[in-house]
């Protein structure tokens, strides 16, 4: 049978990097699920939407197909309309849509079978705000991993800025915590640690370490 490990915490945490190699060393597949909702984001973006409750975000949902699916190296691919469009989704604009955009119930409905799937027919390993809450609450596994707001801004605009695009720290980080306020605070399916989790902490931790530590969170459970 699969293996469900349910992996959320805020923006910036180090979620996806720390999962990936996870995965690849458990051989689960990695799932982001941001990825989903950014990619919705986008799609309001790209047709003049505001990302607010409104029968055009409906219209949208039933217009658009969001498909998930993996390249030849493993690595997730979302498709939007049929189309790869995973160099356009990592924005700050971008973010910041698919931050409010989430916090729209038929929005969060619309992608739930997509995410279930995933698990039913795969090991996975699913970072996201509300996998072990909403997506998977039956997860074998479930760690929520955070860290301070200042080291999450920190490491992403490391991120951002290796990237070749023009960050400022201050802004980043004011970013961290508008996102922060609005994944927590949002009646649908708020960020928060699902009951039985593991917290995990990487203030103090470097990547490696962060592996380790949730590695070993995973066999201690499995
Ligand atoms: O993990 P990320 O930063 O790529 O996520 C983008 C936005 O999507 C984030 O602001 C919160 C939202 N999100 C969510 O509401 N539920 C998830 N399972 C994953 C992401």
């Amino acid at each position: 049978m699969y293996t469900a490990v349910a992996l959320d915490g805020p923006a910036g945490a180090g979620k996806s990097t720390i999962a990936k190699r996870a995965a690849k060393e458990l051989d689960f597949i990695y799932v982001d699920t941001g990825a989903l909702y950014r990619t919705i984001g986008y799609a309001a973006i790209k047709n003049g939407i505001e990302p607010v409750d409104s029968p055009e975000v409906d219209e949208l949902l039933d217009k658009i197909t969001v498909d998930l699916t993996f390249n030849d190296n493993g690595e997730q691919v979302v498709l939007l309309n049929g189309e790869d469009v995973s160099a356009f989704i990592r924005t700050p604009e971008v973010s910041m849509t698919a931050s409010k955009i989430s916090a729209i119930p038929n929005v969060r409905a619309y992608l739930l079978d997509l995410q279930r799937d995933m698990a039913k027919t795969h090991s996975v390993i699913m970072d996201g705000r509300d996998i072990g809450t909403v997506v998977l609450p039956d997860a074998e596994v479930k760690i929520f991993l955070t860290a301070s707001p200042e080291a999450r801004a920190r490491r992403r605009y490391k991120e951002l800025a290796e990237k070749g695009m023009n960050v400022n720290y201050e802004d980043i980080l004011k970013d961290v915590k508008t996102r922060d306020y609005n994944d927590s605070h949002r009646a649908a399916a708020p960020l928060k640690p699902a009951e039985g989790c593991t917290v995990v902490d990487t203030t103090e931790l470097d990547f490696e370490q962060s592996v380790e530590k949730i590695i070993s969170v995973i066999k201690e459970k499995i």
